[in-house]
């Protein structure tokens, strides 16, 4: 049984539970075998955060795909810094691709907006967006975000890939921070 978990200074509590994302991750790899049967398109793991989502969503994919990665930073603590950093490029040409970002969560929407206008500059066909998490209310893109497991509150996350300063990748399940901490 999941209880309070404690990471450098901070508390967190029992969120999603390992059941209740692997239903949500079973649901938007529904939606995307509806939407891709008979074509080809590139995966674009956005990492590091992705890397337990897109692991999980990419076995139900049950069309022909392609999976590269791209690793870039934007969060200092529990805030967005809003300054995204390419740390480690894609390394496949995505000219004339259909390319679907896999991210863990889209927040301010900073990283995925600048991900997209760097796929879409090196001659992507289309780009789509596919996040586990969405926090809507810290949402300040200008664009659709096409797949979305679930939205949730602008409360910091962590587990199942998502890290606070490096900890908490590693969790099966999703831990919210607590109140007043
Ligand atoms: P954005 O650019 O503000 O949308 O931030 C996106 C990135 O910040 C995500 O890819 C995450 O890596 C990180 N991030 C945003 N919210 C959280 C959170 O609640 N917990 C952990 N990481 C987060
Ligand atoms: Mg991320």
């Amino acid at each position: 049984m999941a209880h309070t978990i404690k990471l450098h200074d901070l508390e967190f509590t029992p969120y999603l539970s390992e059941d209740k994302l692997r239903a949500i991750v079973s649901e938007v790899a529904g939606r995307i075998n509806h939407k891709y049967e008979g074509k080809t398109p590139l995966f674009v793991v956005v990492l590091n955060g992705a890397f337990m989502f897109a692991s999980d969503l990419l076995k139900e994919v049950s069309f022909d795909c392609e999976i590269s990665f791209l690793r870039v930073s934007s969060y200092r603590g529990t805030s967005s810094t809003g300054e995204v950093k390419e740390l480690m490029p894609i390394g496949t040409d995505v000219t004339d691709r259909d390319v679907i970002l896999v991210e863990d969560i889209v927040d301010t929407g900073k990283t995925m907006g600048e991900v997209m206008a760097k796929m879409k500059l090196e001659g992507a066909r289309s780009v789509s967006v596919c996040t586990l998490l969405f926090k809507p209310d810290a949402f300040q893109g200008s664009y659709t975000v096409d797949y979305i497991g679930v939205e949730i509150p602008d409360r910091f996350v962590v587990g199942y890939g998502l890290d606070y300063d490096g900890l908490g990748r590693n969790l099966p399940s999703l831990y919210q921070i607590k109140p007043n901490t």
